[in-house]
């Protein structure tokens, strides 16, 4: 009872949805696309089949898949606009606010000639947000750096082409090391979707208005930017120089336990996991992979991150919260190793999780019965009052 009116509980909209993309059951820490586990896709398929999974709701055949991987290819290049648009950015802007920007200001590019309940104009849009995303976070950083803008090339795969913008100039070509790329392209399964996480929830209450693919995306991008989601695997390399030795463990586990200090462990707990998330698995086991490859196995955040990892799901108030590894806890040191500076990791998140916002919107606009999204409030301000004029106030 607010004394306004009776708060019918049944009418206030969690937002929830029906979705038959992405299953997630936290207490057992298990994550399915389509029925199929986390783990047996990012050990047996690339990116694009699981796109293209997600997309259709069936894993393709050959020929689906090379249609899929030709289409997103041949829409990686951005209008030459773009350029114009990024040379407004300071040098120094965050990637992902000039991803949240450019991506926001594809719909001046493609919206006017979209129809969103066409499906053809539904899956061109979608093609050419997944193909461009690589393009405009790697242009994000080559312009940070003053470097000029690598194009895209055909003959590349698209975690290989997203290293090869990010890494080679005119004057020296990247050599794509087929480790770094099977792992990037890993990374990039393991981020693709993951139910109606706030990003997601995001792009489909942006999109339940009708408003284009483009803008909603941009929405979520604006939403995983923050620290809590996606913003996390850069919070925790931050956080893993700040402890700076496998010595100070401790002391930053104590603070993380501690309500009046604000620290929390970055790349430690979830809203669903109440389990190991099954991300964080696979993302440790590349991360030992990849610092093998560049023998980095002596990493000091590596040490101090397992020194954490030992120490955490060991304490009496991690066990009790059910606070686990989530995905952005090894992902930074990933990309750290590879040479991605931590102000692109999520930009990269970005890049992965547009297949599942995309998938996601896709599904929203094919529902008939789908509706505006209105989530109501509990209202817990004045009863009604008479109005005081300005000269009694
Ligand atoms: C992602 O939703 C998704 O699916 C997101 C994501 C995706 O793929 O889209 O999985 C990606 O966002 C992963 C999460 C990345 N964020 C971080 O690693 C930031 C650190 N984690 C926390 O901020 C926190 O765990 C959240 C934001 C992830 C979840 O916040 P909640 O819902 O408040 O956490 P909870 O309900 O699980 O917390 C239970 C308790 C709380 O204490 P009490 O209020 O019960 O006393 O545990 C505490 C929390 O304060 N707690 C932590 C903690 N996480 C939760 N204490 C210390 N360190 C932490 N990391």
């Amino acid at each position: 009872e607010t004394g306004y009116f009776t708060y019918d509980p049944s009418y206030t909209s969690t937002g929830s949805c029906q979705s038959a993309i992405t299953y997630i059951d936290g207490e057992a820490g298990v994550l399915m696309h389509r029925g199929y586990s986390i783990e047996d896709l990012a050990t047996n398929c690339d990116f694009m089949e699981v796109a293209y999974l997600l997309l259709h709701g069936e894993l393709p055949n050959p020929d689906q898949k090379y249609d899929l991987e030709h289409a997103i290819t041949h829409h990686t290049m951005v209008h030459e606009q773009i350029h114009k648009f990024l040379e407004g950015f300071r040098r120094d802007a965050h990637p992902m606010a000039v991803m949240c920007g450019v991506v926001g200001a594809l719909s001046a590019f493609y919206h006017d000639s979209l129809d969103i309940n066409d499906p053809r104009h539904r899956m061109i849009s979608s093609h050419r947000l997944i193909a461009k995303m690589p393009t405009i976070a790697a242009w994000a950083y080559k312009y940070s750096l003053g470097q000029p803008l690598m194009y895209p090339r055909n003959d590349l795969r698209y975690a290989e082409n997203f290293l090869h913008m990010m890494f080679a100039t005119p004057c020296d070509t990247y050599r794509i090391n087929p480790v770094l790329a099977r792992a990037m392209d890993r990374i990039l399964i393991l981020h693709a979707d993951h139910e109606q996480n706030a990003s997601t929830s995001t792009v489909r209450l942006a999109g339940s208005s009708g408003a284009n693919p483009f803008a909603c995306i941009a929405a979520g991008i604006a939403s995983l930017w923050g620290p809590a989601h996606g913003g996390a695997n850069e919070a925790v390399l931050n956080m893993l120089e700040e402890i700076g030795s496998p010595s100070r463990t401790n002391e930053f586990v104590k603070r993380a336990k501690d309500k009046d200090d604000p620290f929390r462990l970055m790349g430690f707990g979830h809203r669903v996991y109440k389990n190991y998330d099954p991300r964080a698995k696979i993302m440790s086991r590349t991360c030992h992979e990849v610092l093998e490859e560049l023998g980095m196995q002596k990493d000091p955040l590596l040490e101090i991150a397992l020194e954490l990892e030992k120490i955490a799901l060991e304490d009496e108030y991690f066990v009790e919260k059910k606070l686990y590894p989530n995905v952005d806890f090894y992902s930074g040191l990933i990309f750290k190793a590879m040479g991605i500076p931590t102000s692109m990791f999520t930009a990269l998140f970005a890049t992965a999780r547009t297949v599942g916002w995309i998938a996601q919107w896709s599904e929203m606009v094919e529902d008939r019965d789908q509706r505006i999204g209105r989530p109501r409030q509990l209202y817990t301000g004045s009863t009604a009052r008479p109005f005081v004029p300005m000269d009694q106030r």
